[in-house]
């Protein structure tokens, strides 16, 4: 079976670091997210992924000369212009000639979903589309899912005002589609699955959903980059990762703890670096805090500063000598 896997938003709520590569390029405890993405899909049975390209397409196809990612075989559709995540699938599905039962990803979300239980469920209610849900503390950030006992869905709610969600399933990001919801999208104009194609379905009844009932994060805002990391090292989904990369330099006077330390950086004697990520070639100078905070590539935190309450500094930037940054993004998104 065959997967478009939707990379191509703009990474806004990760900005500074989306500046100069899309989200999905950042790293997961020392590897493209991409490339766990289509590796557990690869694991599940998919044979061949389109990425749905739109935001710099280029550092995709740069990573990736051979079209091999994860072991699995990848296609490239770049839209000429951001065409929502309906229009995004129509294009890329339309782009690989997929003309038959496919599988659509949201490329921000890292899960343990069994693939092949949800396909199951899908030939099993005659559904359409069958999205997957996960269980969350506050719907309000996601689309919103309600069903009935047999799973058929009643309404399908984006992001509903907080306190308003009619239940707290929510859309996992994970679909099984029959080409025929193809049709259902206009091919000419920006298109969203979530508020347009699902609710039409709704009515129509042919919208089904599971609940994937296991590990499930989407990694596309700074506090769930650091989790989905600290996940990892943690051991909350299998063996624990290696926290902190080979090539970088941990001074035996400096504390690190449940953090992330990419390729080449540095943390000097005296520095604290607590639920953290430091990004490759991140320095953190003598006597500097950093603390649920993300420090770019190459980015530099100065001696004795403080950079806490999930900060996040950028790419290259440096953070002045005994500097107080809480909860900020370096340099601030512009107005
Ligand atoms: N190609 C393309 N073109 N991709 C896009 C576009 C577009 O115009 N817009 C967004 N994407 C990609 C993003 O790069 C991301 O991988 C995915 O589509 C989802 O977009 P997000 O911006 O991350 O959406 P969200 O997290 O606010 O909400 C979505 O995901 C939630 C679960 O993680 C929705 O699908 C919600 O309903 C869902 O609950
Ligand atoms: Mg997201």
């Amino acid at each position: 079976m065959r997967a478009v896997v939707l990379v191509g938003g703009f990474g806004t709520r990760l900005r500074p670091l989306t500046n100069a590569r899309p989200k999905q390029m950042l790293p997961i405890v020392h590897r493209p997210m991409i490339e766990h993405v289509v590796g557990h899909l690869g694991r599940h049975g998919i044979d061949e992924v389109v990425l749905s390209l739109g935001f710099m397409p280029d550092v995709f196809r740069d990573a990736y000369p051979d079209a091999v990612c994860a072991g699995v075989r990848l296609q490239y559709a770049v839209e000429p212009e951001p065409l929502d995540t309906a229009g995004a699938i129509r294009f890329a599905a339309c782009h690989a000639g997929i003309d038959e039962r496919f599988v659509v990803v949201n490329g921000d979300v890292l899960t343990d979903l069994d693939l092949g239980r949800v396909v199951e469920f899908h030939e099993r209610c005659g559904a359409e589309a069958t999205i997957t849900l996960h269980k969350v503390n506050d719907p309000s950030r996601y689309g919103v899912v309600p069903t009935d006992e047999e799973g058929r869905v009643l309404a399908f709610v984006e992001k509903p005002p907080p306190g308003e969600a009619p239940t707290n399933l929510i859309n996992a990001g994970t679909y099984v589609l029959e080409p025929t919801v193809l049709d259902r999208i206009a091919p000419d104009r920006p298109v969203s699955v979530e508020r347009e194609v699902f609710p039409a379905m709704v009515e129509e009844g042919c919208l089904y959903a599971v609940d994937g009932d296991t590990y499930w994060i989407d990694t596309g805002t700074p506090r769930e980059y650091i989790q989905a990391q600290l996940d990892l090292v943690e051991g909350l989904r299998g063996p624990a990762m290696e926290a902190i990369e080979p090539t970088a330099e941990v001074d035996a006077g400096a504390r690190v703890v449940r953090s992330v330390v990419g390729a080449g950086a540095r943390v000097a004697a005296g520095a604290t670096v607590a639920g953290s990520v430091l990004l490759d070639g991140a320095v953190v100078e003598a006597g500097a805090v950093v603390e649920a905070s993300i420090i770019g590539h190459g980015a530099v935190v100065g001696a004795d500063a403080r950079v806490t309450g999930c900060s996040v500094v950028g790419d290259g930037h440096r953070v002045e000598p005994g500097a107080v940054v809480e909860g900020e993004r370096v340099p601030p998104p512009p107005a």
